[in-house]
């Protein structure tokens, strides 16, 4: 049964597991033998219309939409912008003319982020639903649904949901550009490039024991943590330092690198662990230098980084995959190194303190 965690300690890590499978399951539901996305035709005609895309989720999931963000931007050139659900609920923002509108949740249950949608359903906009429960709340109200097949993920803190999440924006993405007959869109391969996910994911997950000691090095004793990335490094640095707090009660943020100077640097003190990720081109070096900033004060500098722009010296080296779509590989050693800290400490991984899996009260 799949809600079985079998021989496994906790359901993080199963799920964690279960992650190329899932990627594998997503190409097998929407993409045909010949790579193309089966999307909806009505779904991409609608999206299509729309000046602007307005995705709504809360914690993990508002973090899958900032990736998604870009790749809307960047595949089919809608203008995208996220929102946490909870204030968007309260002090919307002005909104364009045409506006389509995202949830991403992956219980579909989320108070807040339905309370988006019934203002959504007022002003009869457009809207899609992206979550791993089929006949959900958010499911059944919005105008479209797709599903993540991730699976009935059951720990508190998310993992498989998340890079479902950012295979199906990508696969949307992907379909909405080519739809616009977009270049970008014809010439990125999501099929063979979620295939490369799969076994990218699948060598990082069988790397657990070099996690594990990095983990128990690094991250068991210090306080604080930073993650900090540019660009989707920045969008995985804010999910990664997530994953951290919410199992390991270890104080991690996510940094914009090129913030550090501009206020946080000043927490760095002797071996606060400071985690690079490293995937884009344009801004690794840019990074790299940031990192060096926060050793000369003392700290102590871990990075995840692609191979193809990795150095001698990275903690963890990430498998290539175009590099829009890196967010699915960086994220894995990140929710890793949470749980084994979290496990180092003998805490409950599955269900930390104070949090719920699904928050169905605003
Ligand atoms: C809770 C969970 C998180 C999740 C968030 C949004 O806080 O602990 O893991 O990301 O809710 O949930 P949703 O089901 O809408 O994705």
């Amino acid at each position: 049964n799949a809600a079985d965690k079998g021989a496994y300690p906790f359901y993080m890590l199963k799920e964690i597991d279960e992650q190329p499978a899932v990627m594998r399951r997503l190409v097998q539901e929407y993409l045909g033998a010949n790579g193309k996305p089966q999307i909806d035709e009505k779904l991409l005609a609608q999206m299509q219309e729309a000046d602007h895309l307005y995705i709504v989720g809360a914690g993990t999931s508002y973090h899958a939409g900032l990736v998604g963000a870009r790749l809307f931007e960047r595949f089919a050139q809608i203008p995208t912008s996220v929102h946490i659900s909870s204030e968007f609920a309260y002090e919307q923002p002005l909104l364009s003319k045409k506006p389509f509108f995202i949830f991403l949740s992956q219980s579909g249950e989320t108070a807040d982020s339905r309370e988006v949608l019934v203002h959504v359903n007022e002003n009869k906009w457009p809207s899609l639903t992206i979550t791993n429960v089929d006949k959900s709340t958010l499911s059944r109200e919005a105008t479209h649904t797709l599903l993540l097949y991730a699976g009935p993920e059951i720990a508190v803190a998310s993992t498989k949901a998340y890079t479902a999440q950012v295979a199906v924006e990508a696969i949307l993405a992907k379909a909405l550009g080519e739809y616009l007959g977009l270049e970008a869109a014809q010439k990125f391969d999501v099929k063979d490039e979620l295939a490369k996910v799969a076994n990218g994911m699948q060598a990082l997950v069988d790397s657990k024991d070099e996690i594990e000691a990095i983990a128990s090095h690094a991250l068991s004793k210090p306080r604080n943590a930073f993650y900090i990335g540019r660009g989707l490094d920045w969008s995985v640095s804010l999910e990664a330092a997530l994953k951290l707090k919410e199992i390991s009660y270890v104080q991690a943020e996510g940094f914009a690198s090129g913030e550090l100077k501009h206020g946080t640097i000043a927490l760095i003190e002797k071996n606060t662990p400071v985690i690079g990720i490293i995937t884009q081109s344009r801004t690794a070096g840019l990074t790299r230098s940031n990192l060096e900033e926060t050793a000369a004060r003392g700290a102590n500098i871990l990075t995840i980084a692609s191979r193809h722009l990795a150095k001698e010296d990275d903690s963890i080296i990430l498998p290539d995959v175009d590099e829009m779509i890196s967010p699915l590989l960086s994220v894995v050693p990140a929710q890793l190194l949470a749980y084994y800290t979290s496990l180092g400490k003998g805490l409950d991984v599955d269900k930390p303190r104070n949090l719920a899996k699904s928050v169905t009260v605003q």
